[in-house]
């Protein structure tokens, strides 16, 4: 029997010698310690000893046991040191490969274009301030010489909060707010969005933004209006830009006129971009009104103005060649990486 044992010694310490994972190792344990294993099937013809041999080969199979156990334990440990040592081989990280570029997105562009203009007017001295979009009817309209029953209101319904409270509708109340904060001289230009309850197509938007513009000082006249205008033309066009200003009529400016600017793209002979006229008309103007210097606490007598109010949209799209301004507030990314 002790020379079975030692057999199975052996044997069992060249088995898990040849181990070569954790799944074959346990299948030595259960050969060779196993309660159906070797060790214990030698164990039962113990009965059939002599009581001087039993505990001798009792002790011979304890420490065959032990020495098992020990080479099983010393084997797991390997095989997992291993098995850690392969895992970190398969998932090194090279840390000087070049990472993942990340997508970047572009300005919008009515972004692009309002930053330009922003950028002319401030290179003419002019600081850039905003106004509330949700404004009181006092200087939405009233303030600009539009009185509750002025037919004007019914080109420029908008959204009522109450009946004094509402969406602003231009940015011209920024004329009477900046006069109110402000000391002459003033050269301000004011974008933002406006609303109007104007349904969606190709040309109208319930919202869309304007860039307002407020000269106040001593002296100041229609050429210095004109000489500002035709150079924000020449800055946004290139300077073969021609201006042409027309007579019209807002009730808070007087007299006021709309600016057209020769179109870019046809120079002036007519394509579909002006559709054939040769212009594009890009905004309104005029001198400031008497009533409305003095709604802003301005002497009208001392002071004189002039101001004017951008369509941003409209720059955008002739700007870019849109025919649709829908596409300027869909977000969708085709259209936008363009830019
Ligand atoms: N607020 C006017 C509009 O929305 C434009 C304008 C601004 C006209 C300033 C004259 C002076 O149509």
């Amino acid at each position: 029997m002790r020379q079975q044992l030692e057999e199975i010694r052996k044997n069992a310490e060249a088995a898990l010698k040849a181990t070569n994972s954790l799944e074959e190792l346990d299948a030595a344990r259960v050969k060779y310690l196993g309660k159906k294993g070797e060790l214990t099937a030698v164990l039962k013809q113990m009965g059939g000893l002599s009581a001087e041999e039993r505990p001798i080969i009792g002790q011979v199979a304890n420490d065959v046991r032990e020495y098992i156990q020990n080479e099983l334990d010393e084997r797991i440990s390997e095989l997992k040191a291993a098995q850690q040592e392969a895992k970190l081989l398969t998932e090194t990280i090279d840390v000087t490969l070049p990472g993942e570029p990340c997508e970047v997105g572009n300005r919008h562009p009515l972004s692009i274009v309002l930053d330009e203009v922003k950028e002319i007017f401030q290179g003419m001295g002019f600081d850039i301030i905003s106004g509330p979009e949700v404004e009181l009817d006092y200087y939405n309209f009233e303030a600009l010489n539009i009185p509750k029953d002025h037919p004007a209101r019914d080109t420029q319904d908008t959204f009522y909060i109450t009946d004094n409270i509402l969406l602003r509708t231009q940015t011209s109340p920024c004329q009477i707010r900046a006069m109110e904060e402000r000391k002459p001289p003033l050269r301000v230009i004011s974008p933002g969005r406006v609303y109007r309850s104007d349904a969606v197509d190709a040309t109208h938007s319930p919202l869309f933004h304007q860039i307002e513009g407020l000269v106040v000082d001593e002296g100041i006249t229609m050429s210095d209006l004109k000489g500002t205008l035709d150079t924000l033309a020449k800055k946004l066009y290139g300077p073969e830009t021609k201006t042409r200003f027309r007579p019209h009529h807002f009730p808070f400016t007087e007299p006021s006129c709309e600016v057209d600017v020769s179109c870019f793209k046809c120079g002036g002979v007519g394509c579909s971009m002006c559709k054939g006229e040769g212009w594009v008309e890009i905004l309104g103007a005029g001198m400031v009104h008497p009533k409305v210097l003095k709604n802003g606490g301005i002497d009208p007598e001392k002071y004189s103005g002039f101001a004017f109010g951008l369509g941003l949209e409209r720059l955008v799209m002739f700007r870019f060649g849109l025919d649709d301004m829908r596409m300027l507030y869909e977000n969708d990314v085709r259209f936008l990486e363009q830019f």
